[in-house]
C-alpha cells in the first residue's frame, strides 16, 4: 500500500541555485532591466536595493513568470525555466501591492495555491492553520481582505506564498507596511522559515538596514543595472561606485586632489584644507577625487594637527549611545561626525576635524559625481 505523502516535508529540501543571466526587459522602447546577471547560491537570501523605478519589481516578475524578457535567461539548478508558465515554476511571490483575491476570505486566499495544485482535505486545512499562526492572523481567518489593515494583508500574502512550499521565494517589499515591532518579528520569522525550508530568496527593499541585516548578499541596482553584488560588509566598506556609496549608509563627500602616489599610498590635498594619506585604490597622481568618509571615521579635536582641517561646529544630537555632530568645512561642505557619547571639552572648543587612525575612506574620480555630470 502506498503511504500518504506528508502535508509538509520533514526534511529541509536542498535549496536551488537561481541564475539570472544577462536579462533585459523592455516596456515599449523603455529599458526597465538592462543586462542584469546574478548567480544566487542555494538557500541564499539576496536583497535587491535601489531607488524607485530602477527595475526591482520587473526583475522579480520575470523570474516568477509574469513578465517576458526581451533577452537573457532565468535558470534554476542550471536549467532554463523561461518556457514554463508561472504556476509551474515552484516560485512563491509576495507582490508589492499584496494582490490578494478580494472576494476570498483570509483562509481561502492562503489555501488558493494548494487547491490550484490539486490538494484537498485536512492537509490543506492544517497547512493553512499553520501559516496563519505563523503570521499571527488565526483570529482573522474568516475576514475578507478589505476588512484588514495594510500590514495584515501583507501577512496574508506572505502566508499564501509560503503555503505552497516553494523552492524560490520572491518578496517585493514585504514588510514595508508593518510597524517596527511586527516588522522585526516578521524579518526573523521569514529568515527562520527560509533557513528551515532551504528557500533561495530575493527580497526587494528600500530599507538599507533591512538589507544589511537579513541578506547574505545585496545587489544594488541603478537604472536597470546592478552596480554591485556583494556581501553587506563589502558593500558598506568597499563600495565600487559613488552611487553605491551614497545609497548605503551615511557618508561625507570631501573633494580633493591627488598630489602624489607612492607605492599604494596616495597623498590627497582636501579642498577643506588638510593633506591626508590613504590607499590609492588605483587612482593616479593629479586626479581630482572625491573622498567618501563614513561619519564614524571622523573625529573632532580642539587642536590643529598636520592632517586636520578647520570646521565650524553645528548641532550635536545624542542618538542612543552615540553623539552625532554636524559641522561645516571650508567651502561650506557639510559634515556629519559620529562618536561615542562621553564627557568632553565643550563642543564649541573642537574646531578641527581629522580622519580616525583606522579610517579607510573610499576614493572616487570626481568626474563620476552626479554634480559634475
Ligand atoms: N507595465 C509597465 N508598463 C510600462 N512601464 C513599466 C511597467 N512596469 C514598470 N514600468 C517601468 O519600468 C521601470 C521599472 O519599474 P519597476 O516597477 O521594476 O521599478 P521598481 O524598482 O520596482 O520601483 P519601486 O521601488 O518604485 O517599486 C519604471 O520606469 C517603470 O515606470
Ligand atoms: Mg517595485
Amino acid at each position: 500500500m502506498q503511504a500518504l505523502a506528508p502535508a509538509s516535508p520533514q526534511v529541509a529540501p536542498a535549496g536551488r541555485t537561481l541564475d539570472v543571466d544577462n536579462l533585459t526587459v523592455r516596456y515599449g522602447s523603455a529599458v526597465a532591466v538592462d543586462g542584469v546577471s546574478l548567480a544566487i547560491e542555494p538557500g541564499e537570501v539576496v536583497a535587491l536595493l535601489g531607488p524607485s523605478g530602477c527595475g526591482k519589481t520587473t526583475l522579480l516578475r520575470v523570474i516568477a513568470g509574469f513578465v517576458r524578457q526581451a533577452g537573457g535567461r532565468v535558470l534554476v539548478d542550471g536549467t532554463g525555466i523561461d518556457h514554463l508558465p508561472a504556476n509551474q515554476r515552484n516560485v512563491g511571490i509576495v507582490f508589492q501591492n499584496y494582490a490578494l483575491f478580494p472576494h476570498m476570505t483570509v483562509t481561502e486566499n492562503v489555501a488558493y495555491g494548494l487547491r490550484a495544485r490539486g490538494q484537498r482535505g485536512a492537509a490543506v486545512d492544517q497547512r493553512v492553520e499553520r501559516m496563519l499562526d505563523m503570521v499571527q492572523l488565526g483570529a482573522f481567518r474568516e475576514r475578507l481582505p478589505r476588512q484588514l489593515s495594510g500590514g495584515q494583508q501583507q501577512r496574508v500574502a506572505l502566508a499564501r506564498a509560503l503555503a505552497v512550499e516553494p523552492s524560490i521565494l520572491l518578496l517585493d517589499e514585504p514588510f514595508a507596511a508593518l510597524d517596527r515591532n511586527l516588522r522585526l518579528d516578521m524579518q526573523i520569522e521569514v529568515k527562520r522559515l527560509q533557513r528551515q525550508l532551504g528557500l533561495t530568496t530575493i527580497l526587494v527593499t528600500h530599507d538599507q538596514d533591512e538589507a544589511m541585516s537579513v541578506a547574505d548578499r545585496i545587489a544594488v541596482m541603478n537604472k536597470g543595472t546592478v552596480e554591485q553584488f556583494d556581501t553587506p560588509v563589502a558593500i558598506y566598506d568597499r563600495p565600487k561606485t559613488l552611487f553605491v556609496n551614497g545609497f548605503i549608509g551615511t557618508t561625507n563627500l570631501l573633494p580633493g586632489k591627488v598630489m602624489a602616489v607612492v607605492g599604494d599610498t596616495a597623498t590627497v590635498a582636501l579642498d577643506a584644507g588638510a593633506t591626508v594619506r590613504l590607499p590609492a585604490q588605483g587612482i593616479a597622481a593629479g586626479s581630482s577625487v572625491i573622498l567618501s568618509v563614513r561619519p564614524e571615521q571622523l573625529v573632532l579635536s580642539p587642536v590643529a594637527t598636520a592632517d586636520s582641517w578647520p570646521i565650524e561646529p553645528g548641532l550635536s544630537l545624542p542618538l542612543g549611545s552615540q553623539l552625532v555632530h554636524e559641522a561645516r568645512a571650508a567651502g561650506g561642505t557639510a559634515l556629519k561626525i559620529v562618536e561615542p557619547r562621553r564627557r568632553s571639552a565643550s563642543e564649541t572648543q573642537r574646531r578641527f576635524c581629522a580622519l580616525t587612525p583606522d579610517a579607510r575612506p573610499s576614493l572616487f574620480p570626481r568626474s563620476t559625481h552626479p554634480a559634475t555630470e
